[in-house]
C-alpha cells in the first residue's frame, strides 16, 4: 500500500500536483490537503482535507486522520504576496515587520509545522520522501541580484530547515530522502505580476512542472537528501 500526501492542494502548482499525483499508478492512496480551495476527488482513492499551517491544532487532527505510513509528502503552500502586503521589497527601506513575520510563518514556519507532525509517518524500512516547495532566490549562493528581502530570506530559511531535517531524518530513516525543491517560474497568481519581460518560454506551465517536478523526486537518492533541486533535476547551491 503506497501512500502521499499534498499541501497545498488548492494552490496554482499544488492543483497540477494533485492531478498528477491522484493519476499516478505508483499510489494506492493520495491525501490532498488545502486550506480554502479544496479539490474535487476524482477518484475513490483520492481523499482530501483541510489545514492551515499556521494553525498546529489543524495538522494534528490531519495527521490523526491520515495516520498509517507514508511514502511521499509534498508541501507546495507558500507566499510572495497577497493583497494587503507591501509588494516584495526591492530595499531594506521598504522592510516592514509585520508583512515580514507573514512570509516567515508561511514559507519556513509553516513546513516546517507540517514536518514536526508528519515525518513520523514516513517508513523507517523503505524510501520515503519529504519534499518542500521553495526558491531558487532562497539560495544565497545563488543571489547576485538582492531584493525580495523577506521572501528570500523565508526560502533561505526554509533551505536550511530541508538540510536539518535530513540529517535528523538520515539517523532513524537511512533510506529517507528530503528535498527543498525550486519548480521553475511557473505560470500561478504567485508569478503573475512579475512575469512581464520574461525571455519568451521562460514561463512554465503549472502540468509539466508538476510532471517535472515528480520525475525530478523520484529520482533522488539518499545520499541526495538535504539539497535543493530544481524542477529538472539540476542541484543549486544553497
Ligand atoms: N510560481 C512560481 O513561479 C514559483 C517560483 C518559485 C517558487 N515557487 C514556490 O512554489 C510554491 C507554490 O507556488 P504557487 O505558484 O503554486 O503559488 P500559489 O498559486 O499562490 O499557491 C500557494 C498556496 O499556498 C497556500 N497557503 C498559503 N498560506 C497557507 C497556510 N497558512 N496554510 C495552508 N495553505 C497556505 C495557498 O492557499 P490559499 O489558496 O488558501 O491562500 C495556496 O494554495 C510556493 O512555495 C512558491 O514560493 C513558485
Amino acid at each position: 500500500m503506497r501512500r502521499a500526501v499534498l499541501f497545498g492542494a488548492g494552490g496554482g502548482i499544488g492543483a497540477a500536483l494533485g492531478q498528477a499525483l491522484a493519476a499516478d499508478p505508483v499510489y494506492d492512496e493520495v491525501w490532498l490537503g488545502a486550506r480554502s480551495a479544496l479539490p474535487e476527488p476524482v477518484s475513490t482513492h483520492v481523499r482530501t482535507f483541510r489545514f492551515d499551517s499556521d494553525d498546529e491544532p489543524s495538522l494534528v487532527a490531519a495527521a490523526a486522520l491520515i495516520g498509517g505510513e507514508l511514502d511521499l509528502v509534498f508541501i507546495a503552500t507558500g507566499l510572495l504576496h497577497r493583497e494587503g502586503l507591501p509588494s516584495p521589497e526591492k530595499s531594506f527601506r521598504s522592510l516592514d515587520p509585520a508583512a515580514m513575520a507573514e512570509l516567515y510563518r508561511v514559507n519556513a514556519i509553516g513546513p516546517a509545522m507540517i514536518a514536526k507532525h508528519f515525518m513520523p509517518l514516513l517508513p523507517r524500512s523503505r524510501r520515503a520522501v519529504f519534499a518542500v516547495l521553495s526558491a531558487r532566490v532562497g539560495s544565497i549562493g545563488d543571489n547576485k541580484l538582492g531584493g525580495w528581502h523577506s521572501y528570500r530570506a523565508a526560502k533561505a530559511a526554509l533551505n536550511m530547515l530541508t538540510q536539518n531535517f535530513a540529517i535528523e531524518l538520515g539517523r532513524s530513516h537511512p533510506q529517507a530522502v528530503v528535498a527543498a525543491l525550486h519548480p521553475g517560474t511557473v505560470d500561478t497568481p504567485l508569478s503573475r505580476p512579475f512575469q512581464r519581460g520574461l525571455p519568451d518560454g521562460q514561463v512554465q506551465p503549472v502540468d509539466t512542472t508538476a510532471a517535472s517536478l515528480l520525475g525530478t523526486l523520484a529520482q533522488l537518492t539518499p545520499d541526495q537528501s538535504g539539497g535543493l533541486y530544481a524542477w529538472d533535476g539540476t542541484r543549486l547551491p544553497w
